[in-house]
């Protein structure tokens, strides 16, 4: 398949160190959906153990981490196509019961799919890089990778409906970067500007939030919902 070579992430440790770095000012609400996200696995799955998750695009392994203390006794894997971020995710997460994969959700798309391998598959801040058509694609993998009684779970940017509800999103986001500085004591101001600078790199590509939600119930997971969205940032799945 087609590699985009857009993508930074996949070609060198700008990305990966600047990110790890910002993380928490930039991505808004950042612990609270990571937090969510370790709630709807325990709601969903109760007390089970030795459930098979995946984290993809897992990058330096926070939430694979978060997760693993919360919920241990279950068998995670992290994949990510960028060299950096994983050589991170290996030194944060050694110790733990946890597989690594270097793959590229291109590659990924490209490998034939096994069948129910997966009880929980998530993902945060990744999907975006992919198209809708790609997007497509990788939701029926993952899907056909889910067990019956799997859930996903996809933290990321959408794309708003309008370019005006566009811009009242993207004051939020600023405005809600400027609170984060505030608190820790940081320059205020310092990304302003960064929602249209991240507009405008062509490895961007969000799409909908509406749109996904349909492609998702098209697939034929069920219980699909948002179950967070605080401006572009989202947080949504279904079950299977
Ligand atoms: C913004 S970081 C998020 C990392 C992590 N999920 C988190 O929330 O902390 C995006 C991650 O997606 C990975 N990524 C981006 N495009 C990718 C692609 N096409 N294939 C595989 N991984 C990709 C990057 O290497 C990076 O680790």
């Amino acid at each position: 398949m087609k590699r985009d070579t857009s993508n930074t992430w996949l070609t060198g440790p700008v990305q990966a160190n600047t990110y790890v770095s910002t993380a928490d000012v930039i991505i808004v609400e950042r612990q609270r959906t990571i937090k969510l996200l370790a709630d709807i696995f325990r709601y969903h799955f109760g007390g089970r153990t030795g459930l098979r998750v995946l984290d993809l695009g897992g990058g330096d392994g926070a939430i694979t981490g978060y997760l693993h203390e919360r919920c241990p006794d279950n068998a995670f894997t992290l994949l990510d196509g960028s060299a950096d971020m994983l050589a991170k995710a290996q030194r944060r997460l050694g110790g733990r019961d946890t597989v690594f994969i270097q793959q590229t959700f291109e590659d990924y798309l490209d490998a034939p799919p096994e069948d129910q391998r997966y009880d929980f598959i998530f993902s945060s801040n990744a999907i975006h890089h992919l198209d809708f058509i790609d997007k497509s694609r990788l939701y029926a993998k993952l899907f056909r990778e889910l067990a019956f009684g799997g859930a996903f779970v996809n933290i990321d940017v959408v794309k708003a409906v309008s370019e005006r509800s566009e811009r009242w999103q993207f004051a939020m986001w600023e405005d809600w970067m400027n609170e984060r500085l505030a608190q820790i004591g940081g320059e205020v101001s310092t990304h302003d500007g960064l929602p249209e600078v991240a507009k405008a790199k062509p490895e961007n590509k969000p799409s909908g939030l509406f749109e996904q939600l349909e492609l998702l119930r098209r697939i034929g997971f069920r219980d699909v919902d948002c179950f967070y969205k605080y401006g572009v940032f989202a947080m949504f799945g279904g079950t299977k």
